[in-house]
């Protein structure tokens, strides 16, 4: 990133709704065991969101949080971004929800859907905002409701997501002081065939809401759980190996990666030959909150001190696109 603003983590802010769905809660639901889950999964309980909270409320708490942390007041922010999938409104955006809710009267603001890669590519766009000169204070936003697109009488995905959000204040290094970027990519891979990895496939253009797509729930989400699990194990190592490669493994302090299934990570980190433990999860508490599950993750091992200061920091995400994406910071 030669000639360009060095770019930093100013302020990190999660929230998660107090309404726990335990793996117990979902043995009355389906046909599932807390066993089979934790075995497959390493997923405990997940969060749900209330009637009264929608993926904008709980974004604009996380915001704040993030705010509160780097010391910035709301009219400071220039920019929102908003990455999710469970947005409150066809339209309008999100952003146009937090900005309101957190009082950010100069931001500008628009929404990034990429499913589970949605915040690192949000983080990718505000870092060149950033980069660039343009703004100085971009706050980015994952957030998401999935509990409303779940069909709690399919096992395959309703023991998977929770609800949640996080979020990351991006400024300039000089006024962050910390979390330098040191690189960030973003990868789509789409196709007929891909969709049908993980997708809903009602309420949008092609096939609009009626009450015959509401009967057969397909505004919830399917997915091909093996093909995901396949993708994801051999993606985060990639992403990981890449991202290291011109620093060196012996400079990593932590690993952050999207929360996917404790499996996955096991898997990925024996074809990378590094320690579970050097990878930060908290997949037990949250099931996976998609957009939102990076930076809940990140701010919780910051808060946990789990970010060796002066050492690599890697965030890798994929999901649902195909997308894929990372960002790399040093701490
Ligand atoms: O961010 C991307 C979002 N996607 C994900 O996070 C999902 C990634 N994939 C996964 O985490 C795993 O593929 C799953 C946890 C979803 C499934 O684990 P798996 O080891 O790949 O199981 P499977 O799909 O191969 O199914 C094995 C068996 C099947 O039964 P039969 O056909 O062998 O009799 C399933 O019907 O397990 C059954 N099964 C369940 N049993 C109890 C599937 N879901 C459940 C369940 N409880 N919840």
């Amino acid at each position: 990133m030669k000639n360009r603003i060095p770019v930093g983590i100013a302020g990190l802010g999660a929230y998660a709704p107090e309404k726990v769905l335990s793996n117990h809660d979902l043995e009355k639901l389906v046909d599932t065991s807390d066993e089979w889950i934790y075995q497959r999964t390493g997923i405990r309980e997940r969060r749900i969101a209330g009637p009264d909270e929608d993926s904008g409320s709980m974004g604009a708490i996380a915001a704040m949080r993030a705010l509160d942390d780097a010391g910035v007041a709301p009219e400071e922010v220039e920019l929102i971004l908003c990455a999710t999938t469970t947005p409150d409104l066809p339209f309008p955006t999100n952003a146009c929800h937090i900005q309101h809710k957190i009082g950010a009267k100069r931001a500008g603001g628009f929404d990034i859907n990429s499913a589970c890669s949605g915040f690192v590519f949000a983080f990718n766009t505000a870092v060149q905002f950033v980069q660039s000169g343009t703004y100085r204070n971009v706050l980015v936003v994952g957030t998401e409701k999935l509990s409303t697109i779940v069909n709690y009488e399919d096992r395959n995905t309703c023991v998977i997501f929770g609800d949640g959000a996080g979020a990351m204040l991006l400024r300039p290094l000089e006024d962050a002081g910390r979390g330098e970027v040191l690189s960030t990519s973003i990868s789509t891979d789409g196709g007929p065939e891909q969709d049908s990895v993980l997708m809903v496939a009602a309420g949008g253009s092609r096939m609009p809401a009626t009450a015959e797509t509401v009967a057969l729930r397909q505004h919830t989400m399917i997915m091909g759980g093996n093909k995901v699990y396949r993708f994801a194990v051999s993606t985060f190592a990639k992403l990981v190996k890449e991202s290291l490669e011109p620093y060196g493994y012996e400079q990593l302090g932590r690993i952050v990666p999207h929360q996917v299934n404790q499996r996955i990570v096991e898997a990925a980190c024996e074809r990378l030959d590094m320690p579970v433990d050097m990878v930060f999860s908290n997949i037990h508490k949250y099931g996976n909150t998609a957009a939102a599950s990076v930076p809940v993750a990140f701010t919780e091992a910051y808060r946990e001190d789990m970010l060796p200061k002066g050492k690599l920091v890697v965030s890798a995400a994929f999901g649902a696109g195909l997308s894929w994406g990372h960002f790399l910071v040093r701490w």
